[in-house]
């Protein structure tokens, strides 16, 4: 099996996350390119993951012309996407994109177009998805033993100023654009098509801080197709540097907790004795989301996450944030 050159877009504090799984899946992915507009600290990853071998860029045009790719991985701020998932896809460069893809559904759109014309594998970067307890209770709803999804609820607490382009709305979108579109992407995954949101939003606790444009509360009420409904509730004012999303999902005859992604506990409401089942799992989601793109461009299969899903979830956070800004229901 040979192994796949991959590069990486963006190398601040994820993309180390990224580079540190590529530098663990040495067998299939070596990093040949590190490209950040802010050339050193492109050359610093270039030293502290290939040792200086990986070749740097502050162009990303330049880096797709010059080295050849298999994989890219894209790991930028949102206001900072230009053309890189259509040169990737003109260069035939399979991509793994950080979320929330883009700021525009316009612009998110546009990607998917692009990558699915080209016929090039992608992965959004939904890594709760790959999460033992969201995969066990997936395959039960799949399986239809469960019965019908009816309510989900989930809470994302944080209390952190992050960076200045985070706290600045016309660059993140804003906490639940961000950052809470997790647990959106969760709830389409496990309940299907939205269509309609009512969202309210505020600043409370950061007014006094000029560059602080972003909601820090939220409350979010969505409305699936299926008839079941989701709570969503935010905020960047909990208790400080810890980061806290945990969701509940009652389906008719299954009711689970989660604590996180791997851990959940399953109990069973069809009116039997069978005991709760504890799912507690200490794998690793982002590796997993790594590999399961990794098995796509080998075999061909789909990808869990691929770009049109990142489309569909930051369609919903967006609605969100129309239904807060006007304070009425969206619908999509
Ligand atoms: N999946 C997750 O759980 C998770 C967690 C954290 C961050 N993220 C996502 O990763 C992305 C990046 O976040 P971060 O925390 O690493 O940000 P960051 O600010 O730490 O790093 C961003 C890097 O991109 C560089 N950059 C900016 N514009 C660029 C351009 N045009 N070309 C090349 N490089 C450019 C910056 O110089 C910086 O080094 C965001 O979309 C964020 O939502 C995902």
């Amino acid at each position: 099996m040979s192994v796949l050159n991959a590069a990486i877009i963006g190398c601040g504090h994820f993309g180390q996350r990224h580079a540190q799984h590529i530098t663990e899946l040495h067998e299939d992915l070596r990093l040949v390119a590190c490209c950040d507009v802010d050339e050193t600290r492109a050359r610093a990853f270039s030293e502290t993951y290939t040792t200086g071998r990986a070749a740097v860029y502050s162009s990303h045009q330049k880096m797709f012309d010059e080295t050849p790719l298999d994989v890219v991985f894209i790991c930028l701020p949102p206001f900072a996407h230009s053309d890189e998932v259509e040169q990737a896809a003109a260069h035939g460069v399979h991509v793994l994109i950080e979320k929330p893809i883009a700021l525009t559904s316009e612009d998110a759109w546009r990607m998917v177009e692009v990558a699915e014309q080209a016929g090039i594998k992608t992965q959004v970067g939904f890594m709760f998805r790959f999460g033992a307890a969201v995969e066990e209770l997936k395959s039960q709803l799949a399986s239809g033993s469960t019965g019908p999804v009816g309510l989900m609820s989930a809470r994302y607490f944080c209390n952190a100023l992050h960076s200045p382009w985070w706290r600045d709305r016309s660059k993140s979108g804003g906490q639940l654009v961000e950052q809470v579109i997790h647990m959106f992407d969760l709830m389409r995954y496990l309940m299907g098509d939205p269509i309609h949101v009512y969202s309210r939003q505020e600043n409370l606790f950061h007014r006094a801080l000029p560059d602080y444009t972003v909601e820090d509360v939220s409350a979010t009420v969505i409305h699936f197709d299926s008839g079941a409904l989701a709570v969503v509730y935010a905020t960047n004012g909990a208790i400080p540097n810890k980061w806290i999303n945990d969701y509940r999902l009652v389906a008719q005859k299954l009711t689970v907790e989660f604590t996180d992604a791997n851990h959940a506990t399953f109990y069973h409401t069809d009116g039997t004795d069978v005991p709760p089942t504890v799912i507690a799992s200490d794998q690793n989601y982002y590796l997993r989301e790594i590999q399961d793109l990794l098995t796509a461009i080998r075999t061909g299969s789909a990808t869990r996450t691929p770009i049109r899903e990142g489309a569909k979830s930051l369609d919903l956070v967006l609605a969100a944030s129309a239904s807060a800004d006007s304070h009425r229901e969206v619908s999509l």
